[in-house]
């Protein structure tokens, strides 16, 4: 789908990142965009941002709160794009929601962990489910999946447990890659593709947090304090001398770090993601790291888990997270 002018595009975690950065760059191409997110604030500032520019005459913008671990939600989510957007079909449907956490099978509580799942694959599979009544009677659709490099390499380092998240990615990955032959044989004209960014420097690491405690405030709970205690103690620090603040501060500098020290903007992300849309590509890397990972994890997967494999592969890419 080369021109994106005048077509309806969904996108779901509109609010920040990568979300915000393709409502902002579909919209400067003259791109209808409907957008969901659990925050209404954070929709609020992403609208804000499209309308910074004039709009073409006529073009919509909506934003609608709908938690996408909820079919329920999502399906409000798309009567409500019908009647607001005036249509019976989309376009362009950008499943990009997701939160980290849920690391560990052991340490974090199923609740935790499910929410994490849920979020980052059922969100995928009720959004396609929701939506491909209307893909299916454009003149051409196109799904985009973000999965992750955690798609096809299930680890973020040797010292950090990551299972909920990756089991959704690869869930997501297995599901795109499936669908370009049951859309090949029975809608050929909807397009499916898988993202797999590497580092992108967004605020992921506080939204997790935030949507895991249920509420919007920076501050953090006393579960997610005891969690930043066992990850810094498993990271060799000695988190049983550190403060409440202390460790506070610590979570708040990794947050920072995340978005500072990413090789990659989410603006850059969107773009990148876009140019692959326009080009049909089903598979779309992210960035160098994403590159280098999926080359390296293909090249030995044997040592794939290995903890000189992640060492000698974040410091030839330059990440600096998780260590
Ligand atoms: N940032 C990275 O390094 C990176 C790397 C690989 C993959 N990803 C994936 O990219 C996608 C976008 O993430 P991002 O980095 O832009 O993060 P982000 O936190 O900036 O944006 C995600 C948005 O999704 C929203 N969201 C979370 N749960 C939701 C739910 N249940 N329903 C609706 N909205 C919800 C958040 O409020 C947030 O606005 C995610 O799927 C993430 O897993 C990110």
């Amino acid at each position: 789908m080369k021109d994106l002018a005048g077509r309806i595009a969904v996108i779901t975690g509109g609010g920040t990142g990568m979300g915000r950065e393709l409502a902002r760059q579909l919209v400067a191409e003259g791109c209808n965009v409907a957008m969901c997110d659990v925050s209404a604030s954070a929709l609020a500032e992403t609208k804000r941002l499209c309308e910074v520019e004039r709009l073409p005459q006529g073009l919509r913008i909506t934003t609608h709160v709908a938690d996408v671990s909820d079919e329920e939600q999502l399906l409000r989510f798309r009567d409500e794009i019908s009647e607001q957007q005036a249509t019976d079909k989309i376009h362009l449907l950008f499943n990009n929601a997701g939160i980290g956490g849920g690391g560990s099978m052991i340490v974090h509580g199923r609740d935790e962990w499910e929410r994490t799942f849920n979020i980052c694959w059922f969100g995928v599979y009720y959004g396609t489910r929701a939506f491909l009544p209307m893909l299916l009677k454009a003149d051409r659709g196109h799904i985009v999946n973000t999965s992750s490099v955690n798609g096809f390499w299930a680890s973020v380092g040797p010292t950090i447990p990551h299972t909920a998240y990756s089991a959704a990615k690869f869930a997501v990955k297995g599901f795109s890659e499936a669908l370009q032959t049951d859309l090949r044989i029975n809608a050929p004209h909807i397009k499916c593709s898988v993202v797999m960014p590497g580092h992108i420097g967004t605020g992921i690491a506080a939204n997790t947090g935030k949507v895991q405690a249920g509420n919007e405030s920076d501050a953090l709970t006393e579960k997610q304090l005891r969690q930043a205690r066992a990850r810094l103690t498993a990271a060799g620090v000695d988190a049983a001398k550190m403060s409440d603040a202390q460790v506070e501060q610590v979570v708040r500098e990794r947050v920072r770090r995340f978005v500072e020290e990413a090789p990659m903007t989410a603006a850059q992300a969107a773009t990148v993601i876009l140019d692959g849309v326009k080009a049909d590509r089903w598979r779309i890397l992210v960035g160098e790291d994403a590159k280098k990972i999926d080359a390296k994890v293909r090249e030995t997967p044997e040592q794939a888990y290995d903890i000189d494999f992640f060492q000698k592969f974040a410091a030839e890419v330059g990440w600096k997270i998780a260590r």
